[in-house]
């Protein structure tokens, strides 16, 4: 049996997610939530976040990284050329399975994806990234938490893909 694949994402309500290779919002409780979710987990995840994040194999994260660079390949960082390849990595590693971006991982995955962990951001934002239409798929909401903080309002939830 494959582990069911999980999508962490925090999009704005125009779906932006990155603005010059950072996040679009600074919201400290979806940071907190992002890290404790992806804790102890296989997060796989594009060459720019993955360089963007230094401390990602802190809590015991695993990361499989997407990029043509396999020099970036160290005895804890897999390296995949491609999303199956990716995929398949993450299914051999113990832990859960967490897709983190970026953009065109998520665009590949979705399709693929059986949990979409989403922090929706109530406001448009600008940005030069931006998560996949995921409205149209057949999604169950098994849990959700609404939340604000000075500057936004946003919406924690935990949907399970209908099949
Ligand atoms: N809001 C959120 O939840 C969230 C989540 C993730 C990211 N972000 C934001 O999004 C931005 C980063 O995302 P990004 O989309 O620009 O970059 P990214 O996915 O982190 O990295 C892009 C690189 O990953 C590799 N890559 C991506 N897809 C691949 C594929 N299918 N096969 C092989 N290699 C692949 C390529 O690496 P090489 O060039 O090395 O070949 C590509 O240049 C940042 O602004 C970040 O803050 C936000």
């Amino acid at each position: 049996m494959p582990k069911p694949l999980n999508l962490i994402v925090a999009c704005a309500a125009n779906r932006v997610i990155g603005r010059a290779g950072r996040l679009p919002f600074e919201i400290p409780e979806d940071k907190a939530w992002f890290h404790a979710q992806t804790a102890g987990t296989v997060v796989v995840l594009g060459r720019i976040c993955y360089q963007t994040w230094p401390k990602v194999q802190a809590d015991g994260r695993q990361p499989v990284v997407l990029t043509s660079d396999r020099a970036l390949a160290t005895p804890s960082v897999k390296v995949a050329g491609s999303v199956p390849e990716a995929l398949a990595l993450a299914q051999a590693l113990p832990g859960d399975i967490m897709i983190c971006g970026g953009q065109r991982i998520y665009e590949e995955t979705l399709p693929l994806a059986d949990r979409l962990l989403l922090t929706l951001v109530h406001a448009d934002v600008p940005g030069d990234t931006w998560f996949p239409e995921w409205r149209h798929l057949d999604w169950r909401e098994s849990w959700r938490k609404e939340s604000a903080d000075a500057n936004y309002r946003y919406t924690f939830s935990v949907l399970e893909r209908v099949r």
